[in-house]
């Protein structure tokens, strides 16, 4: 990779603080993170990157930074992201993740930028029966999934109007901590399964509550393709060279093409953790059923390996790190 500037958004956030330990060891990269930290930690901000603290609703600044930091790539993640407060909350999440991409690209006009990747969902598929890939119609069944929908045609409307390339890549279910163990997910109101599996994992009485067991799939709880944050962190890497070799925009799925049921990953870790008791409650407003991803598209993209792909090392990595939190008395 040659050296670039290169703009993080959400960068002192859990999946961006991954992708700037992967940038900050690869060649003389810039990397400059733009986080407001209301969901971002400081202590997840890389040492050997330049942090300043924004926020997407502020147009002004953004250019001057895009500017005064000849910023040529930019990796777009600040957003949102509990499902079920989105359906709550529409227009909390309309100003920060649509309005909040809209500003981000009107301030890339007539800037050295020319790659964009944005951090999309799979959830913008909506329900789907077997594994899906990339020409699927989206089909966002909930709000937060609809702003992610809105926020990819944001990215490519503006691809046209300014040039840029981009990368739209459709996240599939992140989790697990990096193998440093020096960062990891901090913010618990995602309500993410593997993180709230790990604070229990602590706990003398664990228990683990299952959003719904009714749902139409093998054993009635919601399937999920698990994706390793290093994992998905070193895709980034792969497509800033994609971008920068090929001048072409892509849209890629990132998943590992397995999926796994919520009560699969609690099985695990009841084997880890006998005396778990395990609660069902009722579903989440903006849960679909299952969703997993078909990486045909990616294998055919990228010569490239997963090195995390192994479902019980990624629950005990988050476990891991749960415990460097609680040893640290890190409070989210
Ligand atoms: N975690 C997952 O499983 C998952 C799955 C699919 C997609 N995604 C997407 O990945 C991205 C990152 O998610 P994450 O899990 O790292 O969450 P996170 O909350 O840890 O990171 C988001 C970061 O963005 C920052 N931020 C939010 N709004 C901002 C604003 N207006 N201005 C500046 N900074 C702002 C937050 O402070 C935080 O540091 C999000 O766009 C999310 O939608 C995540």
């Amino acid at each position: 990779m040659k050296n670039l500037n290169i703009l993080i958004t959400g960068g002192a956030g859990y999946i961006g603080s991954h992708i700037v330990e992967q940038l900050v060891n690869c060649n003389n990269n810039n990397i400059i993170i733009i986080d407001n930290l209301v969901t971002g930690f400081n202590r997840l901000i890389n040492k050997k990157a330049k942090f300043i603290k924004a926020d997407l609703e502020n147009k002004k600044y953004l250019k001057k930074i895009i500017f005064d930091n000849e910023i040529d790539t930019i990796i777009h993640l600040a957003a949102y992201l509990n499902v079920s407060e989105a359906e709550n909350n529409r227009k909390k999440y309309y100003k920060n993740n649509i309005i909040g991409t809209k500003n981000l690209l009107e301030a890339c006009k007539n800037s050295y930028v020319n790659n964009v990747i944005f951090s999309s969902s799979c959830s913008i598929y909506g329900n789907v029966k077997g594994a899906v890939s990339e020409n699927k119609k989206p089909n966002p069944a909930g709000y937060y999934a609809y702003t992610k929908y809105k926020g990819e045609n944001l990215i490519k409307k503006y691809s046209k109007k300014i040039g840029y390339k981009y990368s739209i890549l459709r996240y599939f279910n992140v989790a697990g901590a990096s193998p440093s163990n020096k960062i990891g997910e901090i913010e618990k109101s995602h309500d993410h399964l593997f993180k709230n599996i790990s604070i229990q994992a602590l706990k003398k009485k664990p228990v683990v509550r299952i959003y719904g067991n009714n749902y139409k799939t093998k054993d009635g709880t919601c399937i999920r393709d698990f994706i390793h944050v290093s994992d998905l962190a070193d895709i980034h890497i792969k497509c800033i060279n994609y971008l920068n070799k090929k001048k072409k925009s892509i849209t890629l799925n990132c998943g590992y093409g397995i999926g796994y049921s919520v009560q699969e990953i609690v099985n695990i870790f009841k084997k880890i953790k006998k005396n778990c008791r395990v609660v069902y409650e009722k579903k989440r407003t903006g849960d679909i059923d299952q969703v997993y991803s078909n990486i045909k598209k990616f294998n055919k993209t990228f010569k490239w390996k997963p090195k995390h792909n192994n479902i019980k090392k990624i629950l005990l990595s988050s476990i891991k790190w749960e415990k460097k939190l609680k040893k640290n008395n890190v409070k989210s």
